[in-house]
């Protein structure tokens, strides 16, 4: 095995806090761009990396729509923050918003430096803001504590560069590095299926030096690297760890928080890709049959014809239709098979809560639940399974429903 090389890497920081108080306005301030202008309605709707430089040191930044995305990577097992900011508007408090990111600071076990924002405003009251911060724990250093506390105007910039000299600074005590030679891996911060490039996939390397050409290991998915962006959308051969890449050239999309690992051949990555999802298929066909089954045997005792619940969502009409006369082909004389609701759009929590109310499984065609949909299903245990081809929904549930017979 080859020695390891390790070298500092630029920490990767993740800003947190109550809806409003200033999390897009801080990174627009520290890019210099103006990104809040550009997003719908001033609402962070995505996981947008970016690079800054501060004294020729590199820092990277996820902005972050609340703390969801980074608990929902946590819960994946992928963790990709070093170091949390948890910004608090210095005229509004501490909100519960505002708890909840501590929480999950804490829970995750990062460092996190406090930015009071909004010290601009003339009903900016600071020191409530420390006092209820040490109230749940967080004890400013100049009161003897040591929780790093900056009060910023993300507004003006006033002591912003403090505040990046704070993160430079919990960085280089946290001794971040990374072996620059490992095999390369890292972890997917957000993927979309573009019209035209295909699968795009938006990762953080986390070990090792991406190249261009690589074979790429997900979960998922794989694929060989045939092009890879920037942070600002240049093409570029090799990136090192904690930096943010935009990569092209995947089989297929895959889910935020899945980690990847280059590996020697696409014959082995196309076969471990195979066993995970079929892995992952007939756990969830266990779990369709043992719902099923229950409520079959219930069914039977009313002396009704058992019968498969679905909710069907689809990104477009046409297809919607396609995947539902060929469900309805399935439906076999001992078995029925019901759609409760069709729609087309992304799967919201109404849905959840209709699938729950009527013991249905949802389906989503080229299409995904939005993050409280994804929650609630999961308290709910109820089943989202989606697909990007009619062939391999029809497919499931008709094995499904051969399931349920046997
Ligand atoms: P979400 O993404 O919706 O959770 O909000 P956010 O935390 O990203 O807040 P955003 O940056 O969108 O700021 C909310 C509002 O506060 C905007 O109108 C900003 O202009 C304003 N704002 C942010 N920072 C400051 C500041 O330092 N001073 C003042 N006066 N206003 C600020
Ligand atoms: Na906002
Ligand atoms: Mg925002």
């Amino acid at each position: 095995e080859k020695p390891k090389k390790l070298l500092p890497r630029p920490p990767i920081v993740t800003v947190m806090g109550h809806v409003d108080h200033g999390k897009t306005t801080l990174l627009d301030y520290i890019r210099k761009t103006n990104v809040t202008a550009r997003e719908f309605g001033g609402i962070t709707q995505h996981i947008g990396a970016s690079v800054v430089e501060h004294n020729g040191k590199k820092i990277v930044f996820l902005d972050t729509p609340g703390h969801e995305a980074f608990t929902s990577m946590r819960a994946r097992g992928a963790q990709v923050t070093d170091i949390v900011v948890l910004i608090v508007a210095a005229d509004d408090g501490v909100m519960p918003q505002t708890i909840e990111a501590l929480n999950h600071a804490k829970a995750a076990n990062t460092p996190i430096i406090v930015a009071i924002n909004k010290i601009d405003k003339p009903s900016a009251k600071p020191d409530r803001v420390k006092q209820q911060l040490a109230d749940l724990g967080l004890i400013p250093e100049e009161w003897g504590g040591d929780t790093i506390m900056v009060e910023i105007s993300a507004k003006t910039g006033l002591n912003v560069d403090q505040l990046l000299e704070m993160i430079l600074l919990v960085a280089e005590m946290n001794e971040l590095v990374a072996d620059y030679e490992a095999t390369p891996q890292g972890v997917v911060i957000e993927a979309e299926l573009d019209k035209g490039k295909g699968p795009v996939a938006n990762v953080i390397v986390q070990q090792g030096t991406l190249r261009r050409g690589d074979i790429l290991l997900f979960e998922t998915t794989w694929g060989r690297v045939r092009a890879m962006m920037d942070h600002l959308g240049r093409n570029v051969d090799e990136v090192t760890p904690s930096l943010p890449a935009k990569i092209l050239g995947l089989e297929d999309v895959p889910q935020a928080g899945e980690r990847f690992i280059k590996v020697d051949d696409e014959r082995a990555a196309r076969e471990a890709v195979e066993q995970y999802m079929e892995k992952k298929r007939q756990q969830e066909m266990q779990a369709v049959k043992r719902t099923s089954l229950e409520e079959l045997f219930e069914q039977m005792e009313k002396g009704e014809k058992p019968v498969v619940r679905m909710i069907l969502k689809s990104d477009v009409q046409g297809t919607l239709e396609a995947i539902k006369s060929s469900l309805m082909r399935l439906a076999v004389e001992e078995v029925g098979i019901e759609v409760v609701h069709e729609g087309v759009g992304r799967i919201t929590e109404s849905d959840v809560m209709l699938a729950d109310a009527s013991n249905a499984i949802i389906i989503g065609f080229n299409v995904r639940p939005d993050g409280n949909a994804k929650k609630l299903a999961e308290q709910k245990g109820i089943q989202i399974r989606l697909y990007r081809t009619i062939y391999d929904v029809i497919d499931d549930v008709k094995a499904a429903v051969e399931g349920m017979l046997a």
